[in-house]
C-alpha cells in the first residue's frame, strides 16, 4: 500500500526507536541501561495522583471542551503569569495532548508548501519532522557547543526570507540544555520585531529545570510589544514527571488558538478529561518539589560531566537546564562508520543513548541524566569501557 506523500517525507522518532530497541533487549534479558528517554525518573507527586484519583471516582470521564476545561485553562493562565512572566487570559490558552500535540497543531494550522522554519541545531527531533509533514522545509540555524548552543541576533537576521513563516525556539533545549539569558531573548526579539510575517514558537517546557539559578527569561514576557506573532508552549510533563499523561499547554494570539483548536477538534477533540484534572493541581498545587528535583538533577549533570570529559575522544560543555548532555565525539569518528554505528556498539556494550543525527548533529550522542544514580554510574563506566 502506498503511504500518503506526508507522511512520506517523516521518519520515525529515533529517541523512541532507541528506547524501544534497548526495551526488547531488555526483555530478551540482555542487561541495558537506557540512558536515551526524554522523561524524568521521579514519580509523579502524590498529590497529582490523587487529584487523578478523586477526579475518577468523581465520574469525571465525559468529553470536555476541545481546547480544554475552563478550570484548566484557568490554572495554565496562572502557570504562565507566575512561572513564565506572561499575561494571557484563559481564552488565550490552549490545553492539548501534551506539548508535542500542541507544537504540531501550531504548526500544521499556519504552515503552506514554500514556507520556511528556522530552527537552532542541534534540535528537538520532532521539531524538523513536523515542518516537513506540513510541506514546508526546515531550515537549519547551526549552532556549536563554543557557542553555547546558542543562535545569535546576526545569525538570525541573515537566515529570514519572505518566506520565513516561524523560528522555533527552546530554552532550556534538548538535546543540549542550552538556556538563552534575559538579554539575548530581547536581542532576538528586537530582530523579530523587523519581521511582522513571522511568528516564534517558544518551547518552554523545560523552564521549571535550571541549574543556573537563574530568573527563566522568555520572549513573550521579555518582549511583550510581541504578543501577536508568539506562541509559547509549556506543559506538566517534565515539570511534574507527567509524561504519560499527555497534557502540554500553549499561550499565543488568540487567532492561533482557534486556529489550533479547530485542527484539535477534528484530531484528538479534548486532552484526557482525568489527565486535566491532574494538570489543575499540578499548576495550582505546590511547588516546592521542585527545589529537591533540581538539585538531585544538578549533582547527577556534575557527575556526568565530569565522568564524560574524563574519557578520551569524548566532550560535553555544562548544560544549564533540562536533564540531557549533547555528548561530541568527533575525536572517535574515525573508528565507527557514522554517530549511529558509536551508538550501536555503546548498546552491545549494555547502554542505550541517542545518535547526534537524531538531531541535527553528526558526531555524537545525547544523554539523558535523569536516571538513578548508581544506574548512571553503572552506565558511564561501560561508556568508558567501550571506547577504551
Ligand atoms: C523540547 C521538547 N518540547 C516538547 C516536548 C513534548 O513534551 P510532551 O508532548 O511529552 O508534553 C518534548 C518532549 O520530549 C521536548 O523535549
Amino acid at each position: 500500500m502506498t503511504l500518503s506523500a506526508a507522511l512520506a517525507r517523516i521518519a520515525p522518532s529515533q529517541t523512541t526507536a532507541m528506547t524501544d530497541r534497548a526495551a526488547a533487549l531488555r526483555a530478551a534479558g540482555r542487561d541495558i541501561i537506557s540512558l536515551s528517554v526524554g522523561e524524568p525518573d521521579f514519580p509523579t507527586p502524590p498529590h497529582v495522583i490523587a487529584a487523578a484519583k478523586a477526579a475518577l471516582d468523581a465520574g469525571d470521564t465525559r468529553y470536555t471542551p476541545v481546547a480544554g476545561t475552563p478550570r484548566l485553562r484557568e490554572a495554565a493562565a496562572l502557570h504562565f503569569k507566575r512561572d513564565l512572566g506572561i499575561d494571557v487570559p484563559p481564552r488565550q490558552v490552549i490545553v492539548s495532548a501534551g506539548g508535542k500535540q500542541a507544537i504540531f497543531h501550531a504548526l500544521l494550522a499556519t504552515l503552506n508548501p514554500g514556507d520556511d522554519v528556522l530552527i537552532p541545531s542541534p534540535w528537538w527531533v520532532s521539531y524538523p519532522e513536523i515542518v516537513c509533514f506540513a510541506g514546508a522545509e526546515a531550515i537549519a540555524l547551526p549552532t556549536t557547543a563554543a557557542g553555547g548552543f546558542r543562535i545569535t541576533p546576526d545569525q538570525l537576521e541573515a537566515a529570514i526570507t519572505p518566506q520565513t513563516r516561524w523560528l522555533l525556539l527552546n530554552s532550556p533545549g534538548n538535546p543540549t540544555g542550552a538556556v538563552y539569558g534575559a538579554e539575548e531573548i530581547r536581542a532576538l526579539g528586537a530582530v523579530v520585531a523587523r519581521h511582522p510575517q513571522m511568528l516564534v514558537l517558544s518551547d518552554d517546557i523545560y523552564a521549571p529545570l535550571r541549574y543556573d539559578g537563574g530568573q527563566h527569561a522568555t520572549l513573550a514576557a521579555q518582549c511583550p510589544e510581541l504578543a501577536s506573532q508568539v506562541l509559547t508552549v509549556s506543559g506538566v510533563s517534565k515539570s511534574h514527571a507527567m509524561t504519560g499523561l499527555r497534557i502540554g499547554v500553549a499561550a499565543g494570539p488568540e487567532w492561533l488558538i482557534e486556529a489550533m483548536a479547530r485542527l484539535q477538534s477534528h484530531s484528538s477533540g479534548n486532552p484526557a478529561s482525568i489527565s486535566q484534572a491532574a494538570a489543575v493541581t499540578a499548576f495550582e498545587g505546590p511547588q516546592d518539589f521542585l527545589a529537591d528535583w533540581r538539585e538531585r538533577l544538578r549533582v547527577r549533570r556534575d557527575s556526568v560531566v565530569t565522568a564524560i570529559n574524563a574519557i578520551p575522544g569524548l566532550s560535553t560543555p555544562v548544560p544549564d537546564g533540562a536533564f540531557y548532555c549533547m555528548v561530541d565525539a568527533a575525536p572517535l569518528m574515525a573508528r565507527f562508520a557514522s554517530d549511529e554505528a558509536l551508538c550501536l556498539h555503546l548498546l552491545e556494550h549494555g547502554v542505550a543513548v541517542v545518535a547526534a543525527s537524531a538531531f541535527g548533529g553528526q558526531t555524537g550522542f545525547r544523554i539523558s541524566f535523569a536516571a538513578d544514580d548508581a544506574l548512571l554510574d553503572e552506565a558511564l563506566r561501560r561508556i568508558a569501557k567501550a571506547l577504551a
